[in-house]
């Protein structure tokens, strides 16, 4: 069997996700993830799914590469989101690699099939606090959070459930900033960055929030450029709230 070399933040989701009995991998493209946790013993079977019949035939080849016999262990359906399960049918289900809004479309197209996973792994490419604004009105937990690297990009990896398993994971909570009594500032605080987020601070938070700072500060500068001072003050103020995080 040819092992198969992943990057970080796949190794991360596949840590995220060890243990499942059916683990379903939406858009698996190449299937590396669902293929990596296979040979590495890590789950039982996986049923990879993708809205696009090229992305199957790589994790197809991906099987083939590998060898090893893991054709009996995987389920290749094509169809959009989470058409291709039925209900309960993955204890954990993975959606990566994709934008936060496409994410919660695919949740929310389906709700009963999203809640009766144990666990949802999500990786959101680009809208991060859209996803998690889903989650928080959605009343899923955030049971924890990772940040990684991969090709120069924090990537934000986020592990949510219906059910919290008695931890102190906690739904809707606004973060509290210092001078956090506008609205808007608050609901960035939350959605952002999460009281979860806050409270683990894995690796690389710092990294997370020097970015946040920078794109405020661009948004600020361009709206003083164009006059819109509201625009730029909000920008300052969630700068001032990020530094005091
Ligand atoms: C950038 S790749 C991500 C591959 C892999 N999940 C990862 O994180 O490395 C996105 C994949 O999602 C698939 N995709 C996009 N929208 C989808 C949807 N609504 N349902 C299922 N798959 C979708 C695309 O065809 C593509 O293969």
């Amino acid at each position: 069997m040819q092992i198969l070399k992943i990057t970080e933040r796949l190794e991360a989701m596949a840590r995220l996700a060890a243990g499942a009995e059916v683990l379903a991998d939406i858009g698996t493209d190449h299937g590396y993830l669902p293929i990596h946790m296979l040979q590495n013993g890590l789950i039982k079977s996986a049923i990879l799914t993708d809205v696009n019949e090229w992305p199957l035939d790589n994790a197809r080849r991906t099987l083939g590469l590998v060898g090893g016999g893991l054709w009996d262990k995987t389920d290749l359906r094509l169809e959009d989101g989470l058409a291709p399960l039925s209900v309960g049918e993955a204890d954990t289900i993975v959606i990566a690699g994709m934008g936060g809004e496409l994410i919660s479309d695919i949740l929310a197209a389906a709700p009963e099939k999203a809640a009766s996973a144990k666990k949802l792994v999500l990786q959101p490419r680009t809208r991060s606090g859209e996803l998690r604004k889903f989650l928080f009105m959605n009343q899923y937990f955030i049971l924890t959070e990772e940040i990684v690297m991969e090709n120069g990009h924090l990537c934000e990896i986020i592990v949510a459930s219906k059910e919290d398993f008695g931890g102190d994971a906690k739904r809707y909570e606004i973060v509290s900033a210092e001078d956090a009594d506008n609205v808007e500032l608050k609901q960035f605080l939350t959605s952002e960055i999460g009281s979860r987020l806050l409270a683990i601070r894995p690796p690389l938070f710092s990294s997370f929030i020097e970015h946040k700072i920078d794109v405020q500060k661009k948004i600020a500068a361009e709206a003083q450029k164009g006059g819109a001072s509201d625009t730029a003050e909000l920008a300052l103020a969630k700068v001032e709230a990020l530094l005091a995080l």
